[in-house]
């Protein structure tokens, strides 16, 4: 049954589009993976100061966490989702355009990356809610790490889509893996950079008080 309908998806997708069909489905599939993709760096960024301020004084905290909650609830669901869904449309335009892409082994390869994107998108509505609650668990370091996620899986789709079947394996794939790696290891590095700096001016100020 499921062998039938995989082999019979193509045909049912067969419209007869217009010739510009196409161009105008690729345009408006790679603005919505364009706005979907700036949504999702940003939100789990606003997801790290949105920890990071239970490190501020408490009346400050509550301030803080209420303004990120609303800038986060607005990116999702004005900007994150909307270009998500633009994305998702534009492509299934795509492959009614072009019902033999199903058959390849690049676009199943693709629709698995795509798949882990959207449980991605999911979870971080997940960690949203758990955020606004107050019963998030993720540290700032953590969130950190996750952060990286979306750029692998990324790369991965853009390198699918460009290369398709003759998916490279060479030395510049791993030199863009090592990139890609050494970006989000100096990210992490300047995290703790940041926080250690933190610490040591404090200490100096509260050692500078107590002799004052
Ligand atoms: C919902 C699942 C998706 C499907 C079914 C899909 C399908 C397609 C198809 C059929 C094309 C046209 C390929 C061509 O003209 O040669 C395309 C183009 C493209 N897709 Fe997707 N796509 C999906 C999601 C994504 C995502 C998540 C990204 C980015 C992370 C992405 C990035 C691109 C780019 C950059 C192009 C233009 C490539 C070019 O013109 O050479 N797609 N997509």
């Amino acid at each position: 049954m499921l062998a039938s309908l995989s082999s019979s998806l193509p045909a049912l997708m067969a419209f007869a589009w217009p010739p510009e069909a196409y161009l105008w489905f690729k345009t408006l599939h790679i603005v919505g993976v364009v706005v979907w993709f700036a949504g999702l760096f940003y939100l789990v960024r606003l997801f790290i100061y949105h920890r990071e301020a239970e490190e501020l004084e408490p009346a400050l905290t509550a301030a803080f966490q209420n303004q990120y909650a609303l800038m986060e609830r607005r990116l999702a669901n004005i900007i994150t989702t909307p270009g998500m869904v633009v994305a998702v449309v534009c492509a299934a335009g795509l492959l009614s355009v072009n019902p033999a892409w199903l058959k390849q082994g690049w676009m199943h390869a693709k629709l698995a990356v795509v798949a882990a994107l959207l449980a991605y998108h999911w979870f971080c509505y997940r960690l949203m809610g758990q955020l606004q609650s107050g019963s998030c668990r993720w540290s700032p370091k953590q969130l950190r790490a996750l952060n990286e996620l979306p750029t692998l899986l990324l790369v991965i789709v853009v390198m699918l889509v460009v290369f398709k079947n003759q998916f490279p394996t060479g030395a510049a794939t791993w030199f863009i893996v090592a990139l890609v790696v050494f970006m989000a290891a100096s990210i992490q590095f300047y995290a703790r950079w940041r926080r250690l700096r933190a610490e040591r001016l404090a200490a100096e100020g509260a050692a500078d008080g107590a002799a004052g």
